[in-house]
């Protein structure tokens, strides 16, 4: 049984958003329904409804997330919404040469849903941009086995 999953895009310049697609692509490729969002305009509400979310997100600054995922954290943050009936995963983009805010933007989502209830499956996916490795061919090939390992045995998600 294939399981939904809701993309949540968190970019600067499109990085992110084509590592969705292509994480799209190989989920619906996989027999899985996927849909993205970016995060623009996105407040605390998108995780009412519950269910399976994969933030996808760059870092910037001192290790911020990109401008248009502020608004859905500055929301989490000040609502603080019980998401216990949110399952999520993460792709976080970053450069290791940033060496203290390594792919922050990602590990700021991931510190602030747990906070909130959330429950993450599986380790976060972090990817440096210098690696010589593209993020969408890394995350394409990462997602279905991490949906197969840890949520297809959820009865209640398919
Ligand atoms: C101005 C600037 C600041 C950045 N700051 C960080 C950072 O603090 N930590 C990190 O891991 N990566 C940092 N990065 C790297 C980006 O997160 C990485 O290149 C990512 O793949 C960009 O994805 P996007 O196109 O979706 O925004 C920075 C990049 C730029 C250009």
């Amino acid at each position: 049984m294939g399981v939904s999953i809701t993309i949540l895009v968190g970019t600067m310049t499109g990085t992110a958003e084509m590592v969705a697609q292509e994480v799209e692509q190989a989920l619906e490729n996989a027999g899985h329904q996927a849909t993205i969002e970016m995060m623009d305009n996105l407040d605390a509400s998108v995780f009412q409804r519950g269910g399976v979310f994969l933030i996808c997100t760059s870092t910037y600054g001192q290790g911020d997330v990109p401008d248009n995922a502020q608004k859905l954290f500055a929301s989490l943050e000040t609502d603080a919404p019980n998401l216990s009936s949110v399952i999520y995963g993460v792709i976080a983009l970053g450069d290791r040469t940033y060496k203290e805010t390594y792919c922050d933007g990602g590990k700021r989502f991931d510190a602030l849903l747990t906070k909130l209830g959330a429950r993450r499956a599986g380790d976060v996916l972090l990817h440096d941009a210098s690696s010589g490795t593209l993020p969408e061919e890394v995350a394409a090939e990462w997602v279905v086995p991490w949906v197969e390992q840890h949520l297809q045995t959820s009865s209640e998600l398919a």
